[in-house]
């Protein structure tokens, strides 16, 4: 079996990061979204692994280079523009030859992994097998339709009237008679080759098509509140471990790692809290539920529900919370703050300044 994982995309719901940064490389927990997708994969017991990617390519191949560090064989498959999962699917054509495969969508985290799903998969031999989920708004979802058999019926994307609340996890095992769907299917009203049209065209033509219904935590991290729901998540599962150096005049509850090389003086930091390797902290109090990640400064700040991204310089700012904060993004207040602002920020930025 082989795995398919996407990692192209515009990420147009999480700019201005996405303008300079690829979606999937967004650090949680102080680890890129893509890593936890790459290692679920490995810990199911696959090894050759095709990355869709786009125009953040370079950067992608720079974070996962050949896959060794994963224990994964990569090979990297250039998509011209976002034209749809089943494009995806298409021109993975020769990489995924007549093999099964696991298509994961390379922004998503399934808590517990993969391993069941793909058990599964090798044991019952559908022909295809999805993950699902229950939905509080299944309007927003690829959904799907179970029968009376357990199997399902029916899978619809983000539908005006939802016949169930069960959503598709964006992660999928195929077989290869996928790819007799994928041939037919022609662009969606987006403009894309969806894969659930290629689903549809497998129900309708009487391939069995079984699922594996997910209690878990699962996020598909799109938009700024997904990020910062799954850093939370991850982050309270933290194990407690300081490498970097904390002064005796520095309060720690709860459990914090801080990296190698870190130093943290005169703040109050309240876990779950991670703090990267190299970066100082100064009269600041972090946490709960924040990420700082490696060679960032905070100084005379305090950072609740965040997460700061590697470089970042944050100076005097009073407090911020619920935030993302880019690399090597500069915070510092103007010389009478905060009566005036003055801001440089990328398209579509979100700015929320308090009274
Ligand atoms: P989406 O989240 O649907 O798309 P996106 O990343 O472009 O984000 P947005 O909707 O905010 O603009 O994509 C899910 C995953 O699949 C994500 O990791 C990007 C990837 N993808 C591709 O690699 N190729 C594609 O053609 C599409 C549509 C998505």
């Amino acid at each position: 079996m082989k795995a398919l994982v996407l990692a192209g995309g515009i990420g147009s719901r999480m700019r201005p990061i996405t303008h300079t940064s690829a979606k999937q490389l967004i650090p949680v927990a102080n680890k890129p979204v893509l890593f936890y997708g790459l290692e679920a994969i490995r810990d199911a017991g696959i090894r050759e692994v095709g990355i869709i990617v786009g125009s953040t390519a370079p950067e992608i191949e720079r974070a996962v280079g050949d896959g060794s560090q994963f224990g994964l064989k990569v090979t990297y498959l250039p998509q011209d523009a976002p034209r749809g999962l089943g494009h995806a699917v298409l021109i993975a054509r020769d990489f995924l030859g007549d093999d099964d495969f696991v298509m994961y969508l390379g922004d998503n985290f399934v808590l517990g992994g993969i391993n069941d799903a793909v058990e599964r998969f090798r044991r019952e031999r559908p022909h295809a097998q999805l993950m699902l989920t229950k939905v509080k708004d299944p309007h927003a979802f690829g959904i799907a339709t179970m029968g009376p058999d357990g199997r399902v019926v029916d899978v619809e994307e983000k539908p005006r009237y939802p016949k169930s609340d069960l959503a598709l996890v964006g992660v999928y095992v195929f077989s290869p008679v996928v790819h007799e769907a994928i041939a037919e299917l022609k662009p969606s009203w987006r403009n894309e080759l969806e894969i659930t049209d290629a689903i549809q065209w497998l129900i309708d033509h009487d391939r069995r098509i079984e699922s594996t219904i997910i209690t878990g935590f699962w996020k598909d991290t799109g938009s700024l509140a997904d990020m910062l729901e799954m850093n939370r998540f991850i982050l309270e599962s933290l194990d407690s471990e300081v490498s970097g150096e904390v002064s005796a005049d520095t309060e720690i509850t709860g459990r914090v790692v801080i990296g190698p090389g870190a130093v943290i003086t005169g703040s109050r930091i309240i876990g779950p809290v991670v703090v990267g390797a190299g970066s100082i902290i100064r009269n600041s109090q972090l946490g709960p539920f924040t990420s700082i990640d490696c060679d960032c400064t905070v100084i005379d700040s305090e950072i609740e529900q965040s997460i700061v991204l590697r470089g970042a310089f944050i100076d005097g700012i009073g407090r911020i919370e619920w935030s993302m904060i880019g690399r090597e993004a500069r915070l510092t207040p103007g010389p009478r703050a905060p009566k005036t602002y003055r801001f440089v920020l990328g398209d579509h930025s979100e700015v929320r300044v308090g009274v």
